[in-house]
């Protein structure tokens, strides 16, 4: 299994050169970052080069971007291509985060093209996937995950696809509201989705990471990132604090 990925998410926060400062702190606190562990920022684009650039020299931490248009170039009004992403010398992208899903609307249709397209470019692709809570009351996780990765996977290439693809569970419910999904159902939704993955890619599903995100805090993730099937983590808004990211980061 690959190294655990621990992910900053950090929305729209963050200017240019309040993500320089964010990311000098950050690495003032981590001198050594364990063997075990890479580290993803994926800021808004506006700060995406003077990140990429902070981190030139750091092995270990990469940039991502949280979101892309799935064409190459074109009359898109107001998009970024991952052409211009991988030029800023970004190497990941999320696509399907619960807030584009349920505030701008995305809908599996888009989300299987920005999967595929970011892909073709070379782009370490983290799908986000997850039920709000009424879907959870409704007994609805199962087949709501399968809906979600079977949509977003089923036409990616099943040789060379999976070692550019990452997983995010992350519980609407849990994003940004300080609730975090119990142990047991961190486990219940990550085997799910192995053995979902494992009926998409029946070679390679296993390599597959698979993050969990949803008010992943300084004070809970070390009952979170050493559970069965759980290979990282997305953060928000603990991302934002560079002694608190870097105490996630350095979890034991
Ligand atoms: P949160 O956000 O850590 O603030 O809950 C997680 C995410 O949206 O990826």
């Amino acid at each position: 299994m690959h190294k655990k990925l621990i992910a900053a998410n950090w929305k729209m926060f963050m200017t240019p050169a309040q993500s320089t400062a964010l990311i000098q702190e950050l690495l003032s606190h981590i001198t050594q970052l364990p063997e075990d562990r890479e580290v993803l920022i994926t800021p808004p684009f506006t700060a995406l080069q003077n990140a990429t650039a902070s981190l030139k020299n750091t092995p270990g931490f990469s940039t991502g971007a949280q979101n892309f248009y799935p064409e190459q170039q074109g009359a898109f009004t107001g998009e970024i291509s991952p052409v211009m992403l991988t030029a800023c010398g970004c190497t990941h992208a999320l696509a399907g985060h619960s807030e584009r899903r349920h505030i701008l609307g995305e809908d599996n249709n888009l989300i299987s093209k920005k999967i595929l397209c970011g892909l073709s470019h070379d782009l370490h692709m983290i799908l986000c996937v997850g039920e709000t809570l009424s879907q959870r009351r409704a007994g609805h996780v199962e087949q709501l995950l399968r809906e979600q990765l079977e949509s977003a996977l089923e036409k990616v290439d099943k040789k060379t696809g999976p070692a550019m693809l990452s997983i995010a569970y992350e519980p609407v419910w849990a994003i940004g509201t300080g609730e975090v999904a119990d142990s047991q159902e961190i486990i219940t939704a990550h085997t799910c989705i192995r053995t979902l993955l494992e009926k998409i890619f029946p070679e390679k599903g296993k390599q597959i990471r698979i993050l969990y995100g949803g008010s992943v805090k300084p004070d809970n993730i070390d009952q979170i990132l050493f559970l069965d099937n759980v290979n990282g983590v997305l953060v928000g808004g603990a991302s934002l604090d560079a002694k608190k990211f870097a105490d996630i980061v350095l979890a034991t």
